[in-house]
């Protein structure tokens, strides 16, 4: 068996790292690869009874543009493929609450049933939320008990996959008609949203410069200047960085967040796609103007984000806008989150 994975904080890195003690234990030989970094020719065509798994984080009711990206390029084949989508568990009380995928385990699927694989499992894995620039990082206890429970889910899916069946739990069914109501959030974030999260980080006045957040971004987006971190639109917002940071000097700034929030309402949602709707049922047949402006309005809000983002990153460095930045964020006020053991390295 052949794992790869994609991990931003541990959790997806951890429950393939299970699978694979697994079928070692069985004698099986696997392989582990992050898909960090890796080219196309390094993935070797296999043999028609081969078995792929792909674990990975969901991003905005999606999957990291990086683990898309890299299974669009995956090559042809008669394998079989387990796939297996980490997303945000947590606990309310006494409730264990799941995630939710959205189209992070459809598109994959469709993807690699048109390359010619067979789908053998379809797991939704409710690992710790890790977004912390939204809630606060889970307990420690509570971690515990949600990967006890991961743990038993991916030994019930080697059981089955071992004995050549497919696996696809229940919860994967149960929750597919709100996933499938919310693939336009998640088209929304794989064309918008993830690039405008990318521009929210900043670091505060605890950084001492010292980089770790750039060596260890799984996906090189953090450069270095005069001491001080830039993200660039290649992040996929994993949230290593600010997780791994011993400083805690990474957040996700709220004055950014909000003025992004309405770029995005003002030009996708008030002269985008409802403007469009609108002009449509008066019958005034301006669709190609209409789309014409929609890409217009749309490579404009870019240009702002860039400029917004430049100008408050510019501000960063004045000593009282750093102060002000990091204490309009609630991340600075609550616990991180990393999976137990992670240090951003495999
Ligand atoms: C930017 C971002 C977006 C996320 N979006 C979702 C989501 O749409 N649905 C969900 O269930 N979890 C979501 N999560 C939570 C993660 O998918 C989840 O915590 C996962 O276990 C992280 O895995 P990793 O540690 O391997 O990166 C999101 C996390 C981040 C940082």
């Amino acid at each position: 068996m052949h794992i790869y994975f994609f991990t931003g904080t541990g959790n997806s890195y951890r429950t393939a790292q299970k699978l694979k003690e697994l079928s070692v234990a069985n004698g099986h030989l696997s392989l582990l690869t992050p898909v960090d970094g890796l080219k196309r020719k390094d993935i070797k065509p296999a043999p028609e009874d081969h078995l792929f798994a792909f674990f990975y984080p969901t991003h905005g009711f999606s999957l990291p543009w990086h683990m898309l990206k890299f299974i669009c390029r995956f090559p042809s084949g008669k394998g079989k493929v387990a796939l297996v989508n980490n997303r945000a568990g947590m606990k309310m009380g006494r409730l264990f609450t799941p995630g939710l995928s959205g189209i992070a385990l459809l598109l994959p699927m469709i993807i690699l049933l048109i390359k010619g694989y067979r789908i053998a499992a379809m797991v939704p894995l409710d690992t710790p939320s890790n977004w912390i620039s939204i809630h606060p990082g889970i307990r420690k206890k509570v971690v515990s008990s949600i990967f006890l429970q991961r743990e038993n889910e991916i030994a019930h899916m080697w059981a089955c996959l071992k004995k050549g069946k497919g696996y696809y739990p229940l919860k994967f069914f149960l929750l597919l008609p709100l996933d499938l109501l919310i693939s336009p959030i998640s088209l929304a974030y794989v064309f918008y949203g993830r690039f405008m999260l990318a521009r929210t980080y900043l670091a505060d006045h605890k950084c001492n410069g010292c980089g770790l957040c750039a060596d260890r971004c799984p996906v090189g987006a953090i450069k270095m200047i005069r001491k001080q971190p830039y993200w660039t639109y290649r992040c996929e917002s994993c949230m290593r960085c600010a997780n791994i940071c011993p400083e805690k000097a990474i957040n996700s700034s709220i004055p950014l967040t909000v003025l992004y929030t309405w770029l995005f309402i003002k030009i996708i949602a008030i002269d985008g796609p409802l403007k469009f709707i609108w002009d449509h049922l008066e019958g005034l047949g301006n669709a190609p103007f209409f789309l014409i402006k929609y890409m217009i309005l749309w490579v404009l809000t870019f240009l702002g984000s860039l400029l917004l983002y430049q100008l408050f990153y510019s501000l960063n460095r004045i000593k009282v806008f750093k102060y002000i930045f990091a204490f309009t964020t609630p991340m600075k006020f609550w616990r991180h989150y990393i999976a137990p053991g992670f240090k951003g390295k495999y």
